[in-house]
């Protein structure tokens, strides 16, 4: 360790509030899949900012826009218009199927966007309707009301009292959805894919049902496609697998890959927001959205989603065979957003034994290993990954 790093650690423990144990290597330093720390260590990076940076670390287009816009507007002001705010929105509604745009900075803060719109939709064309049925295990962000509207285990009991309205029911069952809504909902929100749960796929009868029973009811049908939209699954937004429409869509993580930047979109009958009901002091600066524009340009010209998809088919197919080595099972998950079980309950020895070895990747419980690479990736890069994690593996059984 250099002294360099030994006073980096010494500030921290001294200026950053205690909300995590993090490992003693001080990050300084990334390209593509790779991340390096102060002492000049090389990472590979199947986290990636926990699934943010879809290009990768610094990647070449996305640091252009961000130094030529930095030259030209920071920041105009949330009262006016900009020109990167109306080209990013505009790709965004000509790529999707909504319509509208309001752009933020987290996913959480997108998130309670959504909610808020769902409840004025409530409001102004369900008689007050205001609940929004959610779904146990899922995530959606850590402000008070998307806590509340998570179904993390343990987050029931934290922050007391919780922002009431929400109520949570089991992931992928239509049945309970379907018998929880009343005419209080405005609204069912979920991810179709659970990503910090542990990868838990959206079947295609409980989506697809979903969007039938949001429109037999007249209610809104909410996907938080922070973590799937993107090209994370081998498509632009999680919603095309499933051959449905949501009527709000919320974004962030790859929208800026890497640049702090978050959007909700919505269907044009669904926007009844009115003067002063939403708002923000960075929504829609200048440089946020030159980033989420060079991202959107990048995704769609190099068909970036295609290519996540042919890695992800490829990362589940070795998976698959080391599997039959070391006893991984249930290997799961669309395009580069991929998860396994493992045979014991110790993926944070794993998680520890790969950063010895350099590799990042990350457990979202005991029994379960979860990867989220880089849509740019390449097989070369996946073997390396495989050749660590084996090594683990051995180590940890
Ligand atoms: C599905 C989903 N929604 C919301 C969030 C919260 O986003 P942020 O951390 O940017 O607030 C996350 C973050 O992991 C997420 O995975």
């Amino acid at each position: 360790m250099t002294d360099t790093t030994e006073q980096m650690l010494r500030a921290a423990t001294e200026s950053l509030m205690y909300v995590v144990t993090r490992p003693e290597q001080v990050m300084v330093r990334g390209k593509g899949s790779y991340l390096w720390d102060a002492n000049d260590n090389r990472y590979l990076d199947f986290i990636q900012g926990w699934a943010v940076n879809c290009l990768g670390h610094c990647p070449a287009p996305l640091v252009r826009a961000i130094n030529q816009q930095a030259k030209r507007l920071l920041n105009g002001s949330p009262a006016l218009l900009n020109d990167q705010m109306i080209a990013t929105a505009s790709l965004l509604t000509r790529n999707s199927c909504l319509d509208k745009v309001w752009f933020g900075n987290s996913g959480a803060e997108v998130n309670e966007g959504a909610v808020k719109l769902a409840r004025k939709y409530g409001s102004v064309k369900l008689n007050g309707a205001h609940e929004i049925i959610t779904t146990r295990n899922s995530f959606h962000g850590r402000t008070l009301g998307m806590m509340s509207a998570s179904g993390k285990a343990g987050w029931d009991q934290l922050f007391e009292p919780k922002v009431p309205g929400f109520k949570h029911v089991d992931f992928n069952d239509l049945a309970a959805t379907r018998a929880a809504v009343t005419d209080r909902t405005c609204a069912i929100m979920l991810e179709p894919v659970q990503g910090e749960a542990g990868v838990n796929v959206g079947t295609q009868d409980y989506i697809a049902g979903l969007r039938a029973l949001c429109d037999e009811k007249g209610i809104l049908l909410i996907l938080d496609e922070i973590q799937t939209g993107i090209g994370r699954t081998g498509k632009l937004f999680g919603y095309e697998h499933y051959g449905i429409e949501p009527d709000i869509m919320t974004l962030g993580k790859g929208l800026g890959g890497g640049f702090p930047v978050a959007a909700f979109l919505a269907r044009e009958h669904v926007c009844v927001f009115e003067a002063g009901d939403q708002g923000g002091t960075y929504g829609g600066q200048p440089l946020a959205m030159a980033a989420a524009g060079a991202v959107l340009s990048q995704m769609i010209d190099k068909n970036i989603p295609e290519r996540a998809r042919k890695r992800g088919n490829s990362l589940k197919r070795k998976l698959k065979a080391l599997g039959k080595e070391t006893g991984l099972t249930n290997i799961r998950g669309l395009g580069l957003l991929q998860a396994v079980d493992l045979p014991h309950d110790r993926g944070a020895d794993v998680v520890a034994a790969a950063f010895d070895r350099g590799l990042l990747i990350n457990a979202p419980k005991p029994t379960s290993l979860r990867f989220m690479p880089a849509l740019t990736v390449t097989d070369k890069e996946i073997d390396e990954m495989l050749g660590i994690l084996r090594d683990c593996l051995s180590v940890v059984a």
